[in-house]
């Protein structure tokens, strides 16, 4: 790994140990089992990018830590809450090294985990505002809610694509992970603005940098998810393939094979009872097709537009925010 990007987890990880104490603290209470499956998937790993967003933006309009910690805590609430109830929709059994919530603790504690999660979230971000007449928490309610509920339509998208065997176009893919993935990001940085109490003009201005930096976050954790090493990423290889998922590496791949290499793809592409070899020739294929430069360029593209959108700012929080644009590009896990 290079001292650009070892650096830059440094910087994450300065973050997080901030925000895993107070997590956990809001991630306690009995039944046991509840709370130890809503903190299960955070104690085990993650990189904490969305509080790191939540942070970085209301530092860059002036606020403090302490105004953007509740909800930078409640973006990564969410975004577990998202993790554990996609694990479910997607089948996976592993996520961060360990067996998924829903593997580990069974499915209704699986269920309401997530449920947990995201009403913990809500409450915790209302909680500082209750009884105050300023409109900082109904914003930040109104907000996250939003994203929510365009994660929803984006993962029904994800899963709608994935059953159909028509082969959606690239700007369908875009549409699809704006809602699923990016509306999170655009929610963190947005919160962040608002937490600092900035204008609407600045929540618009971030928001269109959570929305880009989120594009180019999912086109490579896309292409990681099919030809990223499983001993960085800590989640298996191959079942976005083996579920059929209409990602863009895989968009990309059917594209530029060739016929009996397009036929290898198809042939593991969204069947369940594929075995691995087959699926391991599809991940050669693909890695063969020389795509990975194409869709670098993709998330670049977005990366440069996010710049853009806070060319207006200027001081250490910026750089910081620039830097993880770098960082979501180069990333390997
Ligand atoms: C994973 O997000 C879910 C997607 C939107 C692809 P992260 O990579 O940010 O999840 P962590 O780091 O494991 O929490
Ligand atoms: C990411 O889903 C978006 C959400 C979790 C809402 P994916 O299914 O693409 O991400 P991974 O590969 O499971 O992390
Ligand atoms: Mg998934
Ligand atoms: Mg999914």
């Amino acid at each position: 790994m290079g001292a650009k990007k070892r650096m830059k987890l440094e910087k994450l990880a300065e973050t997080a140990s901030k925000i895993d104490s107070f997590l956990s603290t809001r991630l306690s209470g009995e039944p046991k089992d509840l709370y130890h499956a809503a903190s299960y998937l955070i104690d085990h790993g993650g990189k904490r990018l969305r509080p790191y967003m939540v942070i970085k933006s209301c530092q860059l309009l002036g606020g403090t830590t302490k105004q953007a910690i509740p909800a930078a805590a409640a973006i990564e609430m969410v975004h577990n809450f998202t993790l554990v109830h996609d694990d479910i929709m997607d089948n996976d059994e592993v996520r961060h090294g360990v067996p998924t919530v829903h593997m580990r603790f069974g499915m209704p504690i699986g269920i309401l985990a997530g449920d947990l999660l995201f009403s913990r979230a809500f409450e915790t971000i209302s909680k500082p505002y209750l009884h105050k007449s300023e409109d900082v928490g109904l914003n930040l309610v109104a907000t996250l809610a939003k994203a929510c509920t365009e994660v929803c339509e984006g993962q029904t998208l994800d899963i709608s694509m994935a059953k159909s065997s028509k082969i959606p176009s690239e700007s369908q893919y875009i549409k699809m992970i704006e809602k699923k993935t990016s509306s999170l990001f655009v929610a963190s940085c947005a919160m962040g603005a608002i937490s600092a109490e900035k204008n609407f003009s600045d929540v618009v201005r971030l928001s269109t940098f959570g929305r880009n930096l989120g594009i180019a976050f999912q086109i490579i954790d896309d292409l990681i998810g099919v030809i990223g090493d499983p001993k960085i990423t800590k989640k298996p290889v191959g079942n976005d393939i083996r579920e059929g998922k209409k990602s863009l590496p895989i968009l990309m791949a059917i594209k530029k094979a060739d016929n009996q290499e397009r036929k290898v793809i198809l042939n593991a592409f969204g069947n369940s009872s594929v075995s691995k070899s087959e699926v391991a020739k599809a991940i050669s294929i693909i890695s063969s097709l020389g795509i990975e430069n194409a869709i670098k360029q993709k998330a670049t593209y977005h990366s440069n537009a996010a710049k853009k959108s806070i060319s207006i700012y200027n001081g250490p929080a910026k750089n910081e925010l620039l830097s993880l644009l770098d960082f979501v590009v180069q990333r390997s896990l």
